[in-house]
């Protein structure tokens, strides 16, 4: 592996994910976790402290073994159990139908076989287990699909696997999901890199 992605991508990703904006979203959605979580692509754990105290254990997987690393030094004294995990989320490795809720935050955008991904955390929710997500994506109008579409290439090479263009709700309910609630807005910023889907989903088929 070479330096960028060693030693600079990992430090990049973790002072991208600080900011105020970033903060205030993951208020509104991480406090309805509950019980075994799993977040995916847990990096170097910024939503900790917005997990109240319904979650009985929270196991973070993640591709990098450095933001795992910067994870560690936080989960040491979170209020719940921690298991961090260096895995893929295309192959989760834990039970299925074992866990009530599955976090994902700014990750779907860089997991390559997104919707394996997907069918992993429908495989591993419970039958009334809960999707939460918080995603930058595909923004409503041409004119910036157009710029997501034609930056994508070079900001995917930078930027970890990065795509500015995935539809994110769609790609959710093709996974065989059922959204619940959906939020879209754009945060302070470079409209191509700052449109969010935040909300939660269903299995399709749940009670
Ligand atoms: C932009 S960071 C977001 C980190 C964290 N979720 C947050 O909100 O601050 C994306 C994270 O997804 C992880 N990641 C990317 N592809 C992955 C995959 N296929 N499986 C698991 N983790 C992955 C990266 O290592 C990184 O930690």
């Amino acid at each position: 592996m070479g330096l960028y992605p060693k030693y600079i991508l990992p430090r990049l990703i973790d002072v991208g994910c600080r900011n105020k904006d970033a903060r205030e979203l993951r208020k509104q959605v991480l406090p309805a976790a509950k019980g075994h979580v799993v977040e995916v692509g847990i990096g170097s754990a910024l939503n900790l402290p917005y997990y109240s105290s319904d979650v009985v254990h929270l196991y973070g997987i993640d591709a990098s073994s450095e933001l795992l690393q910067m994870a560690r030094q936080k989960t040491e004294n979170a209020p719940f159990p921690v298991t961090l995990v260096n895995q893929t989320a295309e192959k989760i490795p834990l039970r299925s139908h074992s866990v009530d809720t599955v976090v994902m935050t700014w990750v779907l955008c860089s997991i390559a076989q997104d919707i394996t991904a997907l069918q992993e955390m429908k495989r591993i929710l419970k039958p009334n287990g809960r999707l939460i997500f918080l995603e930058h994506g595909l923004a409503p109008e041409p004119k910036i699909q157009f710029w997501q579409n034609h930056l994508t290439p070079i900001w995917k090479r930078m930027g970890g696997g990065c795509c500015l263009n995935k539809k994110i709700d769609e790609l959710i309910s093709r996974a065989g999901f059922r959204i619940t609630e959906l939020h879209t807005s754009y945060m302070p910023g470079p409209k191509p890199m700052t449109y969010v889907y935040r909300g939660f989903a269903q299995l399709d088929r749940s009670p």
